[in-house]
């Protein structure tokens, strides 16, 4: 047992953040010990302000079409081999429908930055969205924009947009991205949009190519200043077809230690437990919650093109993934002792 980690959790538990290099001892001299000490305070601080409560949203992948060409991610610009397809509004209208009966008060649309969705296509369909269903929030989650678009988003009734900063290292983010992208302009939009009145999400994956503990201490201080309403997590996991397909997955165990950390920096935060977390462990949605966790998104991507959002391989679709097995869903997470609610599930400030 590490005598230096336990005071340290204690620290993060009453004060909400650490130094740098504090962030960085705890991750790379991490024991089970700490990792459950962590858990058991972040449960408390969640039961405290969310009680034992979990948010679903309803997620809806809209296009796997995408300009970039991201070397982690498997519908990159480059990946021949995916099939491509892309929803247009009828369709997204119709799942939002589907969800709506299912319990749904929160739809996420998802896709790669395809130049189908316009400002002009995005409002119109925010608009019927919120017409139809005023009960519910939307999230947009389709990469970079400019600030203009965010902000015709946002007028046409967009409520959140999730937007990973993916890491908050600028080597390490050329390290990750073609040299057409850039960490400066990935930070200014997540600005832009917390200017703009957005419930923001960023986010990043745990153990792609390169990670270090420093990297990821440094994800945490940009999580405990940025205050973001949200940040979704997840193991990276290799897919085939792009450059890091033979590199190794992150963990399970890293992960749920970083996300007992995050919601100790931040007890009101939206935190999922995400697909990739559901994929690498059959039991990961719900170790995520337990670890302090309190969303999950299932799909609700029509099944004939769920299959093809391969963002990485064997993503899980099916079982508690998908919005039409929502029972399974509820009696998963009631076997750990919470309840699945029909609401908004708006960030509790
Ligand atoms: N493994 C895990 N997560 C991935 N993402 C993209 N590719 C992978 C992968 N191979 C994540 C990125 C992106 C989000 C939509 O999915 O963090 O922001």
């Amino acid at each position: 047992m590490n005598e230096h980690l336990f005071p340290l959790i204690d620290r993060l538990t009453a004060e909400h953040r650490l130094s740098l290099d504090e962030y960085e001892y705890l991750i790379a001299h991490r024991t089970p010990e700490a990792a459950a000490r962590l858990a058991e305070h972040a449960v408390r601080a969640r039961q405290a302000i969310y009680g034992k409560t979990v948010y679903i949203r309803g997620l809806i992948e809209v296009s796997n079409i995408c300009k970039n060409d991201c070397l982690y991610c498997g519908i990159r610009r480059s990946n021949p081999n995916c099939q491509r397809y892309r929803l247009p509004p009828a369709d997204i209208l119709a799942c939002c429908r589907e969800g709506y009966a299912l319990g749904f008060r929160t739809f996420v649309l998802q896709g790669g930055e395809d130049g189908y969705y316009t400002d002009a296509l995005l409002c119109d369909l925010l608009r019927r969205i919120k017409a139809e269903w005023p009960d519910c929030a939307v999230t947009l989650s389709l990469g970079e924009r400019s600030r203009e678009s965010y902000a015709a988003l946002r007028d046409a009734g967009a409520d959140r947009y999730l937007l990973r900063h993916e890491t908050a290292d600028a080597a390490h983010y050329g390290s990750l991205h073609p040299s057409a992208m850039s960490y400066d302009n990935r930070m200014r939009c997540l600005r832009d949009l917390k200017e703009l009145g957005y419930q923001v999400g960023c986010g990043f994956m745990v153990g792609p190519p390169g990670q270090t503990a420093a990297h990821l201490a440094r994800d945490l201080h940009f999580v405990e200043t940025f205050q973001p309403a949200m940040c979704g997590i997840g193991p990276f996991i290799p897919q085939a077809d792009t450059p890091f397909g033979h590199e190794p997955a992150g963990t399970l165990e890293l992960t749920c230690y970083l996300l007992s950390i995050i919601r100790l920096i931040r007890p009101n935060i939206l935190l999922p437990a995400t697909t990739a977390l559901g994929t690498i462990h059959p039991e990961g949605r719900e170790l995520g919650i337990l670890a302090g966790a309190n969303v999950v998104m299932p799909n609700l991507s029509p099944a004939a093109v769920r299959k093809k959002y391969l963002l990485y391989d064997n993503k899980a679709s099916d079982g508690a993934e998908s919005a039409q097995c929502k029972e399974a869903l509820i009696q998963r997470m009631s076997s750990i002792g919470y309840t699945i609610v029909t609401d908004r599930g708006d960030i509790k400030l």
